[in-house]
């Protein structure tokens, strides 16, 4: 059985829907392919169920890559207006939560109906639990060997991400693809992931687990303020995930748990007006109690704030404000959101995502090296690559 197509879409995650759906309606024949028996899984586990789809403030600064300009013209090409627009056209309702990002109000599996009946509407022929043993280049077309007879077409498109949560379906066949056909793909590592400690710090750390602050966590020239939170294996929180895509393993990051406060000036001014107040109260004003106990057991302070000289306070404040930590890793692709790296952008046209040695092969989505921060970022990526190459297949 031999079964031909205009394009063959493997992975029908965020990238690959959308990419089949814009070329199904443009009249293209597509077949699009998935080896797990549930599509879209991703978005449907994403934004805690409720789909974090698009950013209000979507652009080029909030992604990483080896090349920063190489998502400039998918971005522009199919934008967070665009997307919203198709949201509204299938009446779903959204809201935007926090700084530009844009969730459903109802659940993520909206997205995922939204996306299948644009792929319905494009009569893209939707194949579940096929996987794919082999891919040949014959005669300018594609073959593809599944466990459910051959396709072949004139386009391929690989939209099959990245390494993040293996228990529901990622693979590295996005990158095999890639070197297969002789394209470079950069080192991978997870992204948008907790930072764990070593067993000393997290021994210290154990009474603060569940405890959240208002944080600047930094490395380096970046840094990013939203919530932290401690867990029972070193830090997590939107700037913790935030700062984990440009950490790099065995250096320190630095937090401030107090952003608005100097807490040296606060110390002082304390010690001033309540010199009998003591140190963990006064720390207590300006931290959660528990991380204020902690942080001053940290530097081995305590008792009246009067017996303790500027020296002393200095030495706290440092430990409010510019907190120097050395994580000793992530918690790994089994629960980061995203990978980083993955098939060299210098490989892709980054107007039509097609690999530049090897016609009609095109990359979309998060098996690119193009992350986005937290905050719909992914998706939009997924969506705009998707959009662009679905343009030209
Ligand atoms: P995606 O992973 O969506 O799809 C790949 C598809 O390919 C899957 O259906 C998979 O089964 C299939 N596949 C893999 N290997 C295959 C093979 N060998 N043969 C056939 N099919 C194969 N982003 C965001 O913007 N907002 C958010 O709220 C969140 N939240 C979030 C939560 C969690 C828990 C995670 C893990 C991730 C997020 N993300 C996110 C990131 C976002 O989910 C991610 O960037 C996109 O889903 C990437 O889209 P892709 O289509 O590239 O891959």
């Amino acid at each position: 059985m031999d079964m031909s197509y205009d394009v063959i879409v493997i992975g029908a995650g965020a990238a690959g829907l959308m990419c089949a759906a814009v070329a199904g309606q443009r009249g293209r024949r597509v077949l699009l392919l998935d080896h797990a028996k549930k599509i879209g899984e991703k978005i449907r586990i994403s934004g805690g169920g409720r789909c974090n789809f698009t950013n209000l403030h979507c652009a080029p600064e909030h992604f990483l890559s080896a090349n920063p300009h190489f998502c400039k013209s998918a971005l522009k090409q199919y934008t967070q207006t665009d997307f919203i627009k198709m949201v509204e056209r299938h009446g779903i309702a959204y809201h935007e939560k926090t700084l530009g990002q844009l969730f459903c109000d109802g659940k993520s599996q909206e997205i995922i109906d939204m996306l299948v009946n644009e792929c319905k509407a494009g009569q893209v022929d939707l194949r579940t639990e096929t996987a794919v043993s082999k891919i040949d280049y014959l005669s300018e077309n594609y073959v593809v060997d599944t466990d459910k007879g051959r396709f072949s077409a004139e386009s391929l498109v690989i939209a099959t991400g990245g390494l993040s949560i293996p228990k529901i379906g990622a693979t590295k066949f996005g990158y095999e693809v890639a070197r297969q056909f002789g394209l470079n793909v950069l080192p991978t590592r997870p992204g948008l992931v907790p930072l764990t400690f070593q067993a000393a710090l997290l021994e210290r750390c154990k009474a603060m687990s569940g405890v959240s602050v208002d944080a600047v966590v930094s490395y380096a020239k970046t840094q990013f303020r939203e919530g932290l939170l401690f867990t029972h294996r070193g830090i997590s929180g939107p700037s913790v995930l935030q700062i984990s895509s440009y950490w790099q393993e065995g250096e320190s990051v630095h937090i401030n748990k107090a952003p608005d406060v100097d807490a040296l000036d606060y110390l002082k001014e304390r010690k001033q007006s309540q010199p009998k107040q003591d140190i963990i109260t006064a720390v207590s004003q300006i931290l959660p109690k528990r991380l204020a106990e902690e942080t001053c057991a940290s530097v081995e302070l305590s008792g009246r704030l009067a017996d303790l000289p500027d020296k002393a306070l200095a030495q706290v404040s440092q430990a409010i404000n510019a907190w120097a930590v050395k994580p000793s890793g992530t918690e790994g692709y089994r629960t980061a959101e995203v990978t980083l790296g993955g098939v060299d952008t210098d490989e892709l046209s980054s107007k039509t995502m097609e690999a530049k040695k090897q016609p009609g092969l095109y990359f979309v989505g998060e098996v690119v090296d193009v992350t986005g921060h937290l905050g719909g970022f992914n998706f939009q990526w997924a969506w705009s690559s998707g959009y662009a190459a679905a343009q030209n297949v």
